[in-house]
């Protein structure tokens, strides 16, 4: 499927299914709408006023069309009121498009959107992003693909002549995405320690980055106790993942991203018990499948900035030798452990990569992690949280967010429930009471950052969805990428 600009005047697109985007409150079709309906002899009009058409944003309604030489097939699209207009909109507006065309076989797609906020290059992106978003389709385990015959070959976007490199930057950021989903959404028994390494190995082989792997002894030499804890009931070695982006020139700034990387959650012996979800734990490594899905767009966009894309990969596993509650760890800052809960086993991995993150001398921190149930109780499936001391990292993040369209919320780090991780025996625990239980595990993480700003994003609800939502299809969203890619460039 290729996405391209296209020159022609809407009267003069040929292409088998046109699909037009309205605002709210302006469906009476005028200029050139009114000529185009003319050609299908006033049939969309008529479909407006039957279907009592709103254009309410995201509904679409179809009809064949006679009249013109090559469409056969139109989709109208609304898009809400005119005022209230993002480049989100557009996205899932472009998406309610593309499943459409999808579903009634069309080959050769036109969109004609408006513009946001008078910026073609954004409104290209958005579209393209949209369509390209919704149109994946992950068939890796049918034996027969899902979506077999006719298939969308080529999608105009009229209006928007000369935004080839806005399309380009949607198809980097898609591919990105793409791959987020694909390693959340591959099972257990696929995606493992070993074949994310693998994964962090051809990106840096086919983008240009540079890659270390960190094996078990060269765990042990930094002194990650609390990593290695939670890998050593696992049959399968861990590999703490260490990918980094250099710019050409010199880098204005550098940054780290680090991203949960259990490839399963069994909770160890701490199991996770009836209803816990533990059959969606393939998920758990829904972090380091944002950061690589990062690190895959920003190699590809080259931006002036040094990423360093990290994950502490393993599985928390069930053996004879698995970390017993009330095993004591000690990370590699020195600090100790008492590990009263084997299934808060995100945090201990997360230690280890933060304090390495911090020894690299970065400007800002950020990781991701499906940390926490406490933060799905709390925000639902489709917000992430947001933890952080710092104010300034908070807003950058709010803003990236924001324009990727990805649901966030800050949450407080309140100190004073630090105290429920305080431990008669160690520097602390790793759980303290449920309530405020992702609140506790974000300040367990800031345990291990020393001063450099550093902000925690929990996506244990987002990284999945169970229905279909916008661009985003039941299974793994891809969540995290378009925000880190946002945050970086904006640097
Ligand atoms: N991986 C889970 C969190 C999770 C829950 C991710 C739901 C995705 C969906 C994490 O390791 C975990 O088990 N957390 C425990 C912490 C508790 C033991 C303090 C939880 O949330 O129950
Ligand atoms: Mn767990
Ligand atoms: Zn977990």
């Amino acid at each position: 499927m290729k996405i391209q600009p296209s020159d022609a005047p809407l009267l003069n697109w040929t292409g088998d299914t046109l699909a037009l985007g309205l605002f709210e409150d302006a469906v009476a079709l005028t200029g050139d709408l009114a000529k185009l309906d003319q050609l299908f002899a006033g049939v969309l009009k008529e479909l407006i006023a039957e279907e009592e058409f709103t254009a309410k944003a995201y509904s679409t309604i179809f009809t064949r069309v006679t009249g013109s030489s090559s469409i056969r097939k139109v989709i109208l699209v609304g898009l809400g009121k005119a005022e209230a207009l993002k480049a989100e909109t557009l996205r899932r507006a472009a998406a309610a498009v593309a499943r459409v065309a999808k579903k009634q076989k069309s080959k050769n797609l036109g969109l004609s959107f408006p513009l946001w906020n008078n910026d073609s290059a954004a409104t290209a992106q958005a579209i393209a992003e949209g369509t390209q978003l919704a149109l994946f389709q992950d068939n890796r385990f049918k034996s027969e693909p899902e979506d077999k015959g006719i298939k969308i070959e080529t999608i105009d976007l009229l209006g928007l002549s000369g935004q080839e490199a806005a399309i380009t930057r949607a198809d980097q950021i898609v591919s990105g995405v793409n791959l987020a989903r694909e390693l959340v959404a591959a099972p257990a028994n696929e995606v493992t320690p070993i074949t994310l390494a693998e994964t962090a190995q051809a990106i840096a082989t086919e983008h240009g980055l540079q890659l270390q792997i960190l094996e078990r002894e060269d765990c042990e030499k930094l002194g990650m106790g609390a990593f290695l804890g939670v890998a050593q009931a696992s049959e399968l070695p861990p590999k703490f993942i260490h990918l980094t982006y250099k710019p050409q020139g010199t880098a204005k700034r550098k940054l780290a991203i680090i991203g949960k990387g259990l490839t399963f959650d069994s909770g160890g012996l701490n199991i996770k018990g009836a209803g816990s979800g533990i059959e969606i734990m393939k998920i758990d490594m829904g972090g380091a499948g944002a950061t690589f899905g990062a690190a895959k767009a920003i190699a590809q966009i080259k931006p002036d900035v040094e990423v360093h894309f990290i994950s502490a990969a393993t599985e928390n596993m069930i053996s004879g030798h698995a970390m017993h509650p009330g095993d004591i760890l000690k990370a590699s800052n020195g600090k100790t452990i008492e590990v009263n809960n084997t299934d808060a086993e995100g945090r201990l991995t997360l230690a280890d990569a933060l304090v390495y993150a911090d020894k690299l001398g970065v400007d800002a921190i950020v990781d991701l992690a499906t940390l926490t149930g406490a933060c799905v109780v709390a925000l639902g499936e489709d917000i992430g949280g947001l933890f952080t001391p710092d104010d300034a990292i908070a807003s950058q993040i709010e803003q990236a967010a924001e324009s990727a369209g990805e649901k966030i919320w800050r949450m407080p780090m309140e100190e004073k429930y630090f105290e429920g991780l305080k431990s008669g025996i160690a520097d602390m625990k790793n759980t303290g009471p449920r309530p405020g239980g992702s609140i506790t595990a974000s300040l367990f993480l800031k345990q291990f950052v020393k001063d450099t700003p550093w902000a925690h994003l929990d996506v244990a609800g987002p990284v999945w969805a169970d229905k279909d939502n916008g661009y985003n299809s039941a299974g793994a969203t891809g969540y995290g990428v378009r925000t880190l890619v946002n945050w970086v460039l904006a640097q």
